[in-house]
């Protein structure tokens, strides 16, 4: 690569860096209503979202080490780490700043008031935790946030 199509690499490196806008693969089926009440709630969030529809995500979740009892509807991956279920967008920008040595975050269940799932009723939202898992020690993961309504 010549001087130019070195610069040209930093400025482009320099954009993205500036934009802040981590791209974000969306993994969910078609007729999730919630999973798309998510991605725009990442949107807002200045998340690049690619979205795509699977008519099943049991291998996909299998494959990125889910384990089923924290599993959700929608599955997602951002740097390498995977996002599972309706996990709010300051969760995840702090996983990619802070940066643990997990797989990924997850809100098991579908809590009602987590990002995507707010009821008009607000009376009915709950108390739920985000989930750090795969992780060596301990093997059970941890609670990396928790959130009240
Ligand atoms: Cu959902
Ligand atoms: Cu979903």
């Amino acid at each position: 690569m010549g001087f130019v199509g070195l610069v040209a690499r930093a400025a482009e490196e320099a954009d993205a860096a500036a934009s802040g806008r981590p791209e974000i693969q969306v993994f969910k089926t078609p007729t999730c209503g919630c999973c798309n009440k998510w991605i725009e709630h990442l949107q807002k969030a200045g998340f690049d979202v690619q979205a795509t529809d699977l008519p099943d995500l049991t291998a996909l979740k299998r494959a990125n080490g889910v384990p089923p009892r924290i599993s959700s509807c929608h599955t997602a991956i951002v740097e390498g780490y995977v996002i599972e279920g309706h996990v709010p967008a300051d969760d995840i920008e702090r996983l990619l700043a802070e940066r643990p040595k997990v797989a990924g975050l997850a809100v098991p269940g579908m809590p009602i008031g987590s990002p995507g799932m707010e009821s008009l009723d607000t009376s009915q939202h709950e108390t739920y935790e985000v989930v750090a898992f795969g992780t060596e020690d301990p093997p059970g993961g941890w609670v990396f946030a928790t959130h009240e309504p």
